[in-house]
């Protein structure tokens, strides 16, 4: 086991943390975009699959309002730090600002002057191919966030550490338009992969994802590139032999099905599966194939998700902007229904709404991302 610190991506820091503690939890907090965990290298694997996970430090060591240090303090304390925990080999130092990093801290005085003292241990720079990354980070408060967040940061923080490889920046794919099969219904795959990993918990894939509106094959393609079994069907024959094209293209190592049926019978084609997870986008307005309401659509997955003993669900609905402005009000219109009717429709099949993070689509439609579990 080992403890190490979680740098997110700025995008969605909420929905950083929550990845962050679905896939390797319990998280300890130190900043919006900073979390500490312990873990091992089972872990360490999940963590390269994420989504919003950056980047990640090793041997970390951190101090908490810095108030009045100057960078050559600072410098003594990083060649202190390093003359105990840095390995031998060639190292380089680079320093940089979270939110509005903290007043009084250069990074560049930092950069030059640890380098200079950890030198000075007979120590060699390199700064272009390091065997050692030495990362210090001047954690400030978050300027104006666009997504609400709960977490309330009441001290600035400096952290530094080594940095890991096994993770080079957030996740990066292909475009869906270089799929054999696309259609603008197709998820960004930095959303589908996200809702791939909420749908773990503490460490823990599920058995398989389930999609019942597949659309493109947006959540399966993440879901099989990661090894995970895909359960993958849609209404309309076209998004199925899409989806089946995709797959195929796409390559990944879990296994897949893919089937034409209404989302309320795939208890009756998949059966039990117990661990498995749901994860989809639902059908909502135009998307809708039939002319049922959305929420009975819906309601049909969710029904079947009880019946397929599926641990966990990660969805995303469509709600008004309102959303972003603070705690969620029963009264919130999410597709097109109240937000208390909406939780009591995952209540009446089986399904508590653990957790919801409204994420910013344009300035007149947002969507919740939904993480449940079974009620009972
Ligand atoms: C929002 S799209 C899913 C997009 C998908 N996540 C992707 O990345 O391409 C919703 C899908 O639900 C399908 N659909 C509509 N009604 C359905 C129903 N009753 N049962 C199953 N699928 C349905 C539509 O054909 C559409 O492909």
């Amino acid at each position: 086991m080992r403890s190490v610190i979680l740098v997110g991506s700025g995008w969605h820091p909420p929905l950083f943390r929550a990845e962050a503690d679905s896939l390797v939890g319990p998280i300890e907090t130190l900043h919006p975009r900073m979390v500490y965990v312990t873990i091992d290298d089972s872990s360490m694997s999940l963590l390269a699959e994420s989504s919003l996970v950056e980047s990640i430090l090793h041997s970390s060591c951190r101090l908490w309002s810095p108030a009045g240090l100057s960078s050559q303090d600072l410098a003594l304390k990083i060649g202190d730090w390093a003359d105990k925990f840095l390995p031998n080999g060639k190292f380089s130092v680079r320093a940089r600002k979270l939110g509005r990093g903290i007043e009084g801290l250069s990074r560049r005085d930092v950069e030059v002057e640890s380098g200079a003292i950890i030198s000075s241990l007979s120590k060699t720079v390199d700064l272009q191919n390091p065997d050692f990354e030495i990362v210090v980070i001047f954690a400030g408060q978050e300027p104006s966030p666009s997504h609400p967040d709960p977490y309330c940061q009441n001290s600035d923080l400096v952290v530094w550490g080594i940095r890991g490889d096994s993770l080079s920046g957030p996740y990066k794919s292909l475009s869906p338009t270089e799929r054999p099969f696309f259609k603008p219904v197709t998820l960004d795959p930095r959303l589908a992969r996200l809702m791939v990993t909420l749908a773990h918990s503490g460490g823990h894939r599920p058995t398989a994802i389930v999609d019942p509106f597949c659309g493109t094959g947006g959540i399966a393609i993440e879901a099989s590139n990661i090894g995970i079994e895909v359960l993958a069907s849609d209404l309309d024959g076209e998004m199925v032999e899409g989806t089946r094209k995709n797959l195929e293209w796409a390559n990944g190592e879990g296994q897949f099905t893919v089937a034409q049926q209404s989302a309320d019978s795939i208890y009756t084609r998949w059966g039990e599966r117990p661990g498995c997870a749901l994860v989809f986008d639902p059908p909502y307005g135009r998307n809708a194939w039939t002319s049922d309401d959305s929420l009975d659509i819906l309601s049909g997955a969710l029904n079947s998700a009880s019946k397929m003993l599926a641990k966990s669900i990660c969805t995303m609905l469509p709600a008004s902007p309102n959303s972003l402005d603070g705690p969620i009000s029963s009264d919130l219109e999410v597709m097109g229904r109240t937000w208390k009717e909406v939780i009591s429709t995952f209540l009446s099949n089986g399904w508590s709404v653990k957790s919801q993070y409204p994420v910013r689509v344009h300035k007149s439609l947002s969507r919740l991302v939904l993480v449940c579990h079974p009620s009972d």
